[in-house]
């Protein structure tokens, strides 16, 4: 595109103005194809920032981001696609046992995950634990994967929306990750461009969310719904708490394993455990899978406590390039952090409050997250059996176990982790793990 085009388009939009279908395929043209230099594609984002968008232009700007790359259908399968974005939290590995339970009950999930953003853990980070699963094993064998196992989790690759990585890219030093706007157009035309029927967007509030309060997750749902409606995706969204770690592990390789447990119907993760399946009942009755929320909910358990969804995830790794025996076998084939060291409680108690950022943020010092794009992380350190609000502790029990490479970082880790539990001789409330949005037009 000549640059006097870009330069109308973003002065339009600079001045307030609205940018019509045509106009914003050229936007996401221009990104896409490198034809925009990056001071146009930062001029655009910073436009957006002050001018904001309209419904209708977001929804045609995440229509065009979409078709700057390849599209997957899958108009020949026998079940829904169904997928789930949440916005980011800490200890959080639905993804990884919903798409097997989800495939486990005649759902097919093409998971287009991310990776660890700021103090908050990425899906495809977690999976990468496991020696060998390739993450971007290309369009041909995700296609092959999904229509044989029935779901695979893996990172968005060069085909899908290109103009969204090159975009996200220069929000990420621009300051606009935060753009409203810009953040639904981005998730919701990676959800459509992995050819998504049926969606469930968790939205995280509490100290760990990566939103800043209640008002800015309530106005994201409201956009993602209104963007959402008159495409091919239905949405349904919740909002979950993370004024605690939704499972007691934070860190890659633990918080696998702690999935690879309650596949097994093992383990001691009864809130990760409840919002997945939650979730998953829902997206079967979206799906047109099942009938009711009883009926789901009771499928979805079967899934879990039968093994069905066990060996969906098994054949998904190994499909990918992972051992075949990862639930046989786990410590064959998972890191195993050389120092662990147990925080002990001060005080007999209640915990009245978790400060989940802090704890995200030990697990990217101990060196499970980055601090920069394309840094190398560990997947073996993290934290351990990690106490939740309302949580009783003795004086010298474990808050949680830090799993460091030496002692040294553990010695740093062990003082953040202390000052991150408040403990107080009554419980204290605390938020519901879940709640359904009910959309403002139903609300009236
Ligand atoms: N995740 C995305 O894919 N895009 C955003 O803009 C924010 C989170």
């Amino acid at each position: 595109m000549n640059s006097q085009r870009a330069a109308g388009l973003i002065r339009c939009k600079r001045d307030g103005g609205e940018l019509d279908a045509s106009a914003l395929r050229a936007v996401a043209q221009g990104i896409g194809d490198g034809s925009w230099s990056e001071g146009q594609v930062a001029a655009f984002a910073m436009a957006v920032a002050w001018r904001g968008m309209s419904t209708l232009e977001c929804r045609q700007f995440t229509l065009a981001l979409r078709d700057s790359g390849q599209c997957l259908r899958w108009d020949d399968l026998p079940g829904p696609t169904l997928d789930k974005h949440s916005t980011g939290g800490v200890g959080d590995g639905v993804s990884l046992l919903l798409a097997p339970l989800l495939a486990a009950c005649g759902g097919y999930v093409p998971m287009i995950s991310g990776r660890g953003l700021g103090h908050t853990g990425g899906t495809l980070d977690k999976l990468e634990s496991v020696a060998g699963y390739d993450v971007h094993p290309g369009m041909a064998r995700l296609r092959q994967v999904v229509e044989g196992v029935g779901c695979a989790i893996v990172g968005q690759g060069d085909e899908l929306v290109p103009a969204d990585r090159r975009l996200y890219a220069v929000r990420d030093v621009t300051a606009t990750v935060d753009v409203a706007e810009l953040m639904v157009a981005s998730i919701l035309s990676k959800k459509l461009a992995g050819g998504a029927q049926a969606l469930v967007l968790d939205i995280k509030i509490g100290n760990g969310a990566q939103l800043p309060g209640v008002a800015a997750a309530r106005d994201l749902a409201e956009r993602m719904l209104a963007t959402a409606r008159g495409t091919s995706l239905d949405v349904r969204v919740v909002f979950s708490d993370m004024d605690q770690l939704l499972g007691r592990e934070a860190g890659n390789a633990l918080e696998l394993r702690a999935v690879l447990d309650l596949l097994r119907d093992r383990g001691d993760n009864p809130r990760l455990r409840a919002l997945t399946l939650e979730l998953a009942a829902e997206l079967l009755c979206m799906g047109g899978l099942s009938r009711d929320r009883a009926g789901a909910g009771r499928r979805v358990r079967a899934a879990l406590s039968s093994g069905a969804a066990a060996e969906r995830f098994a054949r998904m790794v190994s499909a990918l390039g992972g051992p075949a025996d990862l639930l046989e076998r786990p410590d064959a084939h998972l890191e195993s952090a050389l120092v662990q060291r147990v925080v002990p409680a001060s005080a007999s108690g209640h915990v009245a409050a978790v400060d989940v950022r802090a704890l995200g943020q030990v697990v990217v010092d101990l060196g499970g997250g980055r601090t920069h794009p394309g840094q190398a992380i560990d997947h073996a350190v993290g934290l351990a059996e990690v106490v939740g609000r309302g949580d009783l502790v003795d004086a010298g029990q474990p808050l949680a176990i830090i799993h460091a490479r030496t002692a040294p970082a553990a010695d740093k880790a062990e003082a953040s982790v202390r000052q991150a539990f408040r403990i107080a001789p009554e419980a204290q409330p605390c938020a519901p793990l879940w709640q359904w949005h009910a959309p403002m037009e139903q609300m009236a």
